[in-house]
């Protein structure tokens, strides 16, 4: 059954993408369509006191100017549903619901007009005045009034005390700064009025079906009156997990003019949506002298706005990775004055682990042990949080395989050893760990006579590969070859699926096709026993498989049937199923991917200029479904990394409470001259007991861990411990 399943399949989608073929949620074009514009808050705190649309009015090819006076209804913020992504504490930001203003960038008013170019310039006109008051929006400055909040992770033995006791003790603390997604395509719907009330909404999400409840609790509508689609999404990375302020001013504009309306946010509006929380990480690690662990600590404080309080598990994931008897973590938020923060690719992971893995490596250096090794002697075989065995953990191949591949060994240990020319040589190692979820999914199969395959879920294809991974688990199991398979996704009339988020796509769509086929399968064997002299006529359907075309018993393969004289026989043109999968979710088991990333700089010794010269990064996240999809996420991880480490910063003036690098231009993420060389590996991790399939899922454990290999990689380069990212040159010759 895998002739498909862990090959290289090119993207099925991919030549519909690079045509131009695939459409994407701004680009559908309809006729009559309005246009829309949003004029933004330019205070982060306050209220409306009087807002002025008369000269936008006036414009030629203005239609209507939508404020909180003049919207139509919606619903109050505490209405049941707020979204499936939303902070279970809160109420979510709701457009042009009053005159409160809660951050800079909020949308106070949105321009409708017959031509784009119309909207944007009488934007311009909207006079607002507004009554300001004291806000905060530095993490620093309110440190000290972050409020604890609730997490799984719970204490082990005394960690203060083993701490204060260590033979060895390293304390540090570590900042992340805000980030922001930045996906190449632009917030943007294009809602379609049908007529009657009915709506069709392209939106750029990451989950139809959330935006559908969203809307229909929003505004009040049947479901049966909303279709929301998302058949392509130009990258998401967390951005659009939860339904965005463009959709619903979109819908109401649509609403209000009866018509249909196209909102496409600037790229600079699109920074006052989620983001990356700015994060303070503060770590204590004791050993003993042999280089085992006694005390961990970690408390994180994040950033949250005031009307929400989102917090992703930063802390605790030394639990999965590191022997340790005391352990404490505490994670608190700030309310802030800005929007809501939000999860972006392995959130929480990807800032605790940073700071985790830099300190391990500071402890080693105390130590005066290899890095590696210290992670080996503290290496744990089970979650100690739950005290609980992994479904499968192969971390320690990880190490020996990427470490093997980097040429590790060769590394003096001493900083400043290593040199290549004028430049500073250093290497470093860091561990990467994420969750491997699974989600109830259902999917539907239409096999035709002629041996087509059509199947089809609600769940987006986010950039990651889901229509590829669709069709090669469902070619396998249909025994029909890839060409005959279609995909349909991103649709909210289609089977149920949850957001595509987590990394629990593949493993959640991939079952879902693999249960409904099952389904067809019964059919065909139905089918083929009612027939004269039929091969099959005692086979079960544990029996039989489908190969080549043909339901075929397993045990003697000349005993087939092919799948076209079975509907021929049975008269039948085509079969239909659908079904749901569930996972088998018990708790006796912890279920993570792991990752081991081995990183090289060179610093230039004069001008402290880091270039990341090579990225090891070898994963074990399962079975690998396809090698050239996954590839590609690991290497997106990777460069999102070395942008963490080198480059993002989303920078404020606190004195407005303003972003003032809301451009791609400014907000600087790495491009091809900071990319050079990344090798990726996947380990070999078979896993029964996760799922039929053993599949992990690859989205976002290839960025764990990054920034702290190639931060571990700096200081052992130059001597110099920046733990405050990005690490820019100045902090490097400061
Ligand atoms: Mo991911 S941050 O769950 O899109």
């Amino acid at each position: 059954m895998t002739a498909y399943i862990g090959a290289s399949v090119s993207r099925v989608d991919g030549h519909a993408k690079v045509t131009g073929a695939a459409k994407y949620a701004g680009e559908f074009n309809i006729d009559n369509v309005a246009h829309g514009y949003v004029v933004v808050s330019t205070i982060p705190k306050g209220r409306i006191k009087r807002i002025d649309t008369r000269d936008a009015l006036r414009v030629d090819g203005v239609i209507d100017v939508l404020t909180h006076e003049n919207r139509p209804p919606m619903a109050g913020t505490t209405q049941a549903y707020k979204d499936d992504v939303a902070p279970e504490e809160g109420s979510p930001f709701r457009p042009l619901y009053d005159d409160k203003i809660m951050f800079s960038g909020q949308p106070v008013a949105l321009v409708l007009a017959q031509e784009w170019e119309t909207a944007c310039f009488a934007a311009s006109l909207v006079r607002v005045e507004y009554e300001k008051e004291a806000h905060v929006t530095d993490l620093q400055a309110w440190r000290n009034q972050a409020i604890v909040v609730e997490k799984p992770e719970k204490p082990r033995g005394n960690a203060e005390k083993a701490l204060a006791a260590a033979a060895l003790r390293h304390e540090a603390e570590y900042f992340i700064p805000t980030e922001h997604h930045n996906p190449m395509e632009l917030f943007a719907s294009t809602v379609i009025w049908d007529g009657g009330g009915k709506l069709t909404v392209y939106d750029k999400t990451q989950g139809v079906m959330n935006v559908q409840r969203y809307l229909c609790s929003v505004f009040n509508m049947k479901s049966d009156d909303v279709r929301v689609m998302s058949p392509f999404v130009g990258g998401a990375f967390g951005a659009v997990l939860r339904p965005q302020y463009q959709m619903v001013l979109a819908v109401l504009g649509a609403l209000a003019l009866e018509r249909s309306v196209r909102l496409v946010l600037t790229r600079a509006q699109m920074y006052a949506l989620g983001y990356r929380p700015a994060t303070i990480e503060r770590l204590g690690l004791g050993a003993k002298a042999g280089g085992t662990l006694d005390a961990i600590m970690h408390e994180a404080i994040s950033v949250t706005s005031q009307f929400e309080d989102f917090s992703r598990n930063d802390t605790g994931w030394a639990d999965l990775l590191y022997k340790c008897p005391n352990t404490k973590f505490v994670h608190k938020i700030a309310r802030l004055d800005l929007p809501t923060s939000s999860d972006m690719r392995a959130p929480g992971a990807t800032t605790g682990v940073y700071a985790l893995e830099s300190a391990m490596d500071e402890l080693a250096v105390a130590l005066k042990l290899d890095p590696m090794e210290l992670r080996l002697r503290c290496y744990s075989d089970r979650d100690q949080n739950g005290d609980l065995p992994y479904t499968s953990k192969q971390l320690r191949e990880c190490y020996r395989q990427g470490a093997e591949a980097f040429g590790w060994d060769k590394r003096n240990s001493q900083p400043r050893s290593m040199r290549d020319g004028s430049e500073l040589v250093g290497w470093g190692m860091a561990t990467g760990v994420w969750e491997a979820l699974q989600m109830p999914t259902a999917a539907r199969i239409v096999l035709t006579a002629n041996g087509h395959a059509e199947v089809s879920c609600a769940a987006s294809d986010i950039g990651t590969g889901t229509y590829t991974i669709m069709a090669q688990v469902a070619a396998d199991v249909l025994g029909l070859p890839l060409e005959n398979i279609g995909v349909k996704l991103g649709d909210s009339t289609l089977p149920q699926a949850p957001v595509e988020g987590g990394s629990w796509t593949a493993a959640s769509a991939a079952h879902a096709v693999v249960s409904t086929a099952e389904e067809i399968r019964k059919e065909l064997l139905a089918l083929a026993k009612a027939m004269k002299n039929s091969p099959l006529a005692d086979a079960k359907l544990g029996d039989v498989v489908l190969a080549d075309g043909k339901i075929v018993s397993k045990r003697d393969a000349s005993r087939a049937v092919s799948m076209a004289d079975v509907m021929h026989h049975g008269a039948v043109d085509r079969i239909e199923k659908e079904k749901t999968n569930s996972f088998n979710d018990n708790s006796s088991h912890a279920r993570n991917t792991h990752s081991a990333i081995f990183a090289e700089v060179k610093v230039d010794e004069q001008l402290g200029i880091i270039r990341v010269t090579r990225i090891v990064n070898a994963v074990a996240a399962g079975r690998i479904l396809n090698a050239k999809t996954a590839r590609s996420q690991i290497m997106g991880g990777v460069v999102w990394g070395i942008g963490m480490a080198l480059h993002e910063e989303t920078v404020f003036d606190h004195r407005f409470g303003r972003i003032m690098n809301a451009n791609i231009a400014e907000y600087h993420v790495p491009v091809n001259a900071d990319v050079q060389d990344i090798k990726v590996i996947f380990v070999d991790e078979p896993d029964e007991i996760i799922n039929p399939l053993g599949i992990k899922g690859v989205g976002e454990i290839g960025i764990v861990g990054v920034a702290a290999a190639i931060a571990n990689a700096i200081y052992h380069a130059t001597g110099k411990r920046v733990r405050d990212l990005p690490i820019t040159l100045d902090k490097l010759q400061r």
